[in-house]
């Protein structure tokens, strides 16, 4: 009965063994390159698109890793991400990792790396100017985020990530209905469409007593529309408004806005008044 007993342990031994073994390691230096990196320059940089301040959980954005001279490529990059972490009050010496979202390719001009979770590598090793991946924000509730890349400029000569090729990006916290929605930039119209706006005028003197102007030039500015190409827009978000925006703003004057329009006429299609 004891011998049985001693020979289960050592079975379990040889199982845990193997299983360990067989993990892939992980190394995102690139080409697994063991030199020293090169003392951090600027000559690289990783960039989340548009350049946003914070991110909206599970909206997806393009990050580029790219040289910032003309005669300087790379030929092998890791990209990958990195999770904040919260206080863990049963293990103060092991925080609790959060969420970092999702790396990913989907052109042939890397991959995604099969040994390291949620990273994407060269596919091979001609120099390049510069690669596209995507991240996939995590869902709400995962703070900040912080994205780097490993750049080898030739074999055996490598930058590890720092300044320009690390970036922390924390959660927008604002409500969905205050933020700008993505710009959807392949509008293919390819059939009539019919919009009916209604204006409601709500802001009455019995709907809001507290706050109803007393003067008579506070009030609704005269309502005008424009049906016109993608290529003019009214406002740019985080742009400054026209001087004809402007005046509709403050005055409620159209005059302004419908020759700015106007001027644009090749952009514009028709009045709603
Ligand atoms: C890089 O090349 C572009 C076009 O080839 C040129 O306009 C630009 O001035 C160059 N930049 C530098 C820093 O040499
Ligand atoms: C990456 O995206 C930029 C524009 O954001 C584009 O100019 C460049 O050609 C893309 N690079 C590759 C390798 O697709
Ligand atoms: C009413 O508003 C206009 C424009 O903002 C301003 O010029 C004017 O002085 C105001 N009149 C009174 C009585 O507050
Ligand atoms: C709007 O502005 C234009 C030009 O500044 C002016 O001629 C027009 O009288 C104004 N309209 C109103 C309703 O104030």
């Amino acid at each position: 009965m004891k011998e049985s007993r001693v020979i289960l342990v050592y079975f379990h031994l040889v199982l845990l063994k193997k299983v360990f073994c067989d993990l892939p390691t992980c190394n995102r230096i690139p080409l697994g390159i063991k030199i020293d990196p090169l003392p951090p320059d600027n000559r690289f940089e990783l960039e989340i698109e548009g350049h946003p301040e914070k991110y909206i959980p599970e909206r997806e954005y393009r990050v580029r890793l790219y040289s910032r001279s003309n005669d300087s490529t790379f030929i092998a990059f890791t990209i990958a991400a990195k999770e904040d972490s919260v206080y863990n009050e049963k293990n103060p010496r092991r925080p609790i990792p959060l969420k970092q979202g999702k790396i990913y390719i989907e052109t042939s001009d890397g991959v995604n790396s099969q040994e390291c979770d949620n990273t994407v590598m060269q596919s091979d090793v001609t120099p390049k100017r510069d690669v596209n991946v995507t991240w996939l924000a995590p869902p709400k509730g995962n703070r900040c985020v912080t994205l780097y890349a490993l750049v080898a400029i030739k074999d055996g000569v490598w930058y590890n990530y720092d300044g320009p090729l690390i970036k922390k990006i924390c959660e927008d916290d604002r409500q969905k209905v205050d933020l700008q929605p993505p710009e959807n930039d392949d509008c293919n119209v390819c059939e009539e469409a019919r919009y009916q706006l209604t204006l409601e005028n709500l802001w009455l003197h019995n709907t809001h007593p507290l706050t109803f102007p007393e003067n008579a030039s506070a009030r609704y500015g005269d309502l005008v529309g424009a049906v016109h190409s993608k290529e003019y827009s009214l406002w740019k978000y985080g742009g400054y408004a026209s001087e004809g925006l402007q005046t509709l703003a403050e005055q409620g004057n159209t005059t302004g806005v419908e020759g700015e329009i106007q001027n644009k006429v090749s952009l514009f299609y028709d009045w709603v008044r």
